[in-house]
């Protein structure tokens, strides 16, 4: 099928080759000339494993390409996927919209020939049926069918995800859409994973209940690892107790500094926004929200706790920055409450990151960056995970306690074990981890 792809962000071009290694004919448009440049010179804009050489192969057999043109592109196109952002809006909580529709417009003017609008982009219940009208009253001589079609890609999974979905959900309205929509993931249906056909609405909040399902879930087991220090629980065998009940089930149970990133910080506070227009607040999310802000403060108080109290004129070596690893996103990280914390109470942060510090430098002012842990960690009074980097859960940890000048670790997504960390010489604090 032909398809052209509006907004090459994470989902947009991540979505766009995945569908040319389909089959697809894929024009990928975006109106930022320097990315669509770098993009046909064969460079990813973002770090996701696995996303260079699957575009490689499929700009090299003649499925893929990138442009600004967004009227040449959807010129023919059978399927045009809008995969714009929505931002929050500065001092409130909403989506902002406007991409969306701008685009959606543009569109329809420049479409030829009947086809379908599909939108990828995070949008509240409504924006499609809003969307559709505005293509109708555009164009009111073209056949143009809308769908919702989120998307539930994890960044640093992201093509394992497209490709392997545990469901496909699609809002539309009509038969001829549905089955166009079916042979977009024929290549999926191959490996049986359901498609979810609903109303626009439905699909709609399907994304928005998801994502704050999960944020809730995140903050659950955070709050019970909290009540298991106190309690001398272990948050990590308490999660694997609950996670075998197939009804609570095993995945998003690692407590941490509190979830980040460019969706669930973005999608609760619009799905709350929504809920309290309606009159029909949800408390419950209102609540995460809440929890999870104050709680990467309290992350800060619990590094300055574990360095007696104070860490003013002492240097510490934080381990990843960016909002969880296998990205260089640092969109709403938990780091960006931490680092600013401890410099504030006057330690000196040297951090290290696999990706994060081409974005992170001008995020972090007053931080050092260093090129390994170990260098990080020389001469530290201690040393924090925040982030769980493969490369940091190999590290050699005498190696890294000799060189430091201080005894403390503090780990904030548990990657290590108390009992390694201990015979290495380390004075260790996890999260949850009440237990001897
Ligand atoms: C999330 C969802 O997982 C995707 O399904 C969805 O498509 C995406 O948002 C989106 O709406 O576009 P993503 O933000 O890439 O994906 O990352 P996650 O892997 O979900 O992690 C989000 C945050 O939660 C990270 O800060 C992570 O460290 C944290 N987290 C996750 C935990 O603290 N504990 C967990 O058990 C899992």
């Amino acid at each position: 099928m032909r398809v052209a792809m509006i907004g090459t962000g994470y989902v947009g071009l991540v979505s766009g080759v995945c569908f040319s290694d389909f089959g697809h004919d894929v024009v990928c448009v975006d109106l930022d000339a320097a990315k669509i440049a770098r993009l046909n010179r064969g460079e990813t804009p973002i770090y996701e494993p696995g996303l260079g050489a699957m575009m490689e192969k499929n700009v090299a057999a003649g499925r893929l390409s990138f442009t600004t043109d967004l009227a040449a592109a959807v010129k023919g196109a059978e399927a045009v996927f809008i995969a714009v952002g929505t931002p929050t809006r500065r001092g409130e909580g909403h989506a902002d919209l406007s991409y969306v529709f701008a685009a959606a417009e543009a569109v329809a003017a420049a479409l030829t020939g009947p086809s379908v609008i599909v939108l990828k982009s995070t949008v509240p219940v409504g924006t499609n049926r809003e969307v559709k009208r505005r293509v109708a009253a555009a164009r009111p001589d073209l056949a143009i069918a809308v769908a919702s079609n989120p998307e539930f890609l994890r960044e640093g999974a992201a093509i394992e995800d497209f490709m392997r979905p545990d469901r496909v959900v699609v809002g539309v309205e009509d038969d001829a859409t549905r089955k166009a929509m079916k042979r977009l993931y024929r290549p999926l249906n191959l490996r049986g994973p359901s498609m979810v056909f609903t109303s626009l609405e439905s699909a709609e909040m399907i994304k928005y209940a998801a994502n704050a399902f999960l944020a809730t879930k995140i903050t659950f087991i955070n709050e019970i690892a909290d009540l298991c220090e106190k309690t001398g629980a272990d948050v990590q065998s308490v999660a694997r107790g609950i996670g075998l009940d197939g009804r609570i089930g095993s995945k998003f149970l690692h407590a941490g500094p509190g979830y980040g990133g460019s969706c669930f910080p973005k999608d609760t506070l619009a799905l709350t926004r929504t809920g309290q227009e309606a009159n029909s607040p949800l408390r419950i999310v209102e609540t995460v929200i809440e929890v999870n802000e104050a709680r990467k403060r309290k992350m800060a108080e619990k590094v300055i706790d574990a360095c007696g109290g104070s860490v003013a004129g002492k240097r510490i070596a934080v381990l990843g920055v960016t909002f969880k690893p296998d990205t260089d996103d640092m969109r709403d990280a938990p780091s960006l409450t931490i680092v600013p914390a401890l410099i504030g109470r006057g330690a000196k942060v040297v951090i290290v990151d696999p990706e994060g510090r081409r974005e992170g430098e001008a995020l972090l002012p007053g931080a050092d960056w260093a090129e390994d842990a170990y260098e990080a960690a020389a001469g530290a009074a201690a040393a924090v995970v925040i982030t769980e980097w493969n490369a940091f859960r190999g590290l050699d940890l005498e190696r890294l306690r000799e060189g430091m000048a201080g005894d403390v670790l503090v780990d904030l997504r548990n990657i290590f074990r108390r009992d390694e960390a201990q015979a290495a010489g380390f004075a260790y604090t996890g999260v949850g981890r009440g237990s001897v």
